[in-house]
């Protein structure tokens, strides 16, 4: 029996109760499919702080890279705030996605047919149907770019640098390009290249690059703009190619259009096999421990990681399936409906309705 080895990075906030959500559909469908997981629970962000001191303890590096694959719920929150920026559980965060090379993030936005009444956009202007591939560059960027805070004469100052690499953009620019080949074959590179160096490299590379995938219609627009367009008519994008920072805003702002944050999965790939499996939203210190928190997300995200890291396609559209019919029965707060026949339920049950589902 095939036997995958997973690193599970709870993290903070409702973290915790996702993940346990998310495990438990995934137990259910390595059963229905005739393979095994095992799983090595590791530190990450604020809880890592309080055990170690440190957001990103090396047992935990070393444990994700002995893995088949890596399923992460969320980090932060208000108690870490007075940590130094270099200390803080975000910093964890970022340090894993650099430490295991995942420099490719993959945010799907679809909309689920019983979500439709969720999002606050007409149904005129959602349209038929919703699926936005965001692929967000991950490893480079403002992120991860020179900064610093200094003084000058008795004033105070702090900078962040964007910077990107062809090398950088190349790579990023082809797991679009592959994506939209596999899709809908068009492409929309998003930037700021009217104001930005760096996006005026990004731009120049993605249309060299075009020539190669002749069947992609590449089209580029400026993030402003981009911003705009999603509400103003979703369905012109199938594919957005976009840097780290401007990925971070726009698959927020897509995963809106879904109906809710709590329904937005992502894997962040690198060039080997190894991939990171996280729900876009964050850790939500506001309702943790409550059992409100919406597990979809952090489930669709394990949909992922069969899809994209362990090969095994049909247990991932067992769980996307199993996640639309729990919709039309169940919801959890926040895409709380008033249609007769559909309960309010907790982040556990939400979790057992899908897993009984499958
Ligand atoms: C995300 C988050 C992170 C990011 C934060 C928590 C560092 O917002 O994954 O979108 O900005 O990448
Ligand atoms: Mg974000």
């Amino acid at each position: 029996m095939k036997n995958y080895q997973i690193t599970v990075l709870k993290g903070d906030g409702i973290g915790p109760e996702i993940v346990d959500q998310a495990i438990k559909v995934l137990d259910r469908t390595a059963q229905k499919h005739g393979f095994a997981v095992n799983y090595d629970c590791q530190l990450l962000g604020g809880a890592a702080i309080d055990a170690t001191g440190v957001p990103l303890p090396q047992a935990t590096v070393d444990s994700c890279k002995a893995a088949d694959s890596v399923l992460l719920g969320a980090v932060g929150g208000p108690k870490w705030d007075s940590q130094p920026g270099n200390n803080r559980p975000e910093k964890g965060l970022l340090g894993i996605r650099q430490a295991l090379g995942l420099y490719a993030n993959l945010r799907p936005a679809v909309i689920f047919g019983p979500l439709r009444d969720a999002s606050p956009l007409k149904p005129e202007i959602i349209g038929d149907s919703l699926d936005i591939m965001v692929v967000r560059e991950l490893t480079g960027g403002i992120y991860f770019g020179d900064r610093g805070t200094e003084e000058v004469n008795g004033v105070k100052s702090a900078y962040d640098t964007e910077r990107y690499s062809v090398q950088e953009i190349e790579r990023i620019a082809r797991v679009a390009f592959d994506m939209a080949q596999k899709r809908d074959r068009r492409l929309c590179s998003v930037d700021k290249a009217n104001v930005l160096d760096s996006s005026r490299l990004w731009r120049a590379t993605v249309d060299r690059l075009a020539p190669e995938y002749p069947e992609v219609a590449v089209s580029h627009l400026y993030v402003d703009n981009c911003a705009m367009q999603l509400v103003r008519d979703p369905a012109q994008f199938d594919v957005i190619l976009t840097s780290n920072m401007f990925g971070d805003i726009l698959s927020d702002e897509a995963s809106m259009i879904s109906g809710s944050i709590g329904m937005l999965a992502s894997a962040s790939l690198g060039s080997g096999g190894l991939g990171l499996y996280e729900p876009i939203h964050g850790s939500a210190p506001d309702i943790a421990g409550q059992d409100a928190a919406n597990p979809l997300a952090t489930i669709l995200s394990v949909a992922m990681m069969l899809r994209y890291s362990l090969d095994q396609p049909q247990a991932a559209k067992d769980i996307e399936a199993a996640v639309a019919k729990a919709l039309d029965q169940a919801r959890t707060r926040d895409i709380a409906t008033k249609e007769t026949g559909v309960r309010l339920v907790g982040c556990q049950e939400m979790g057992d309705i899908v897993a009984g589902l499958i």
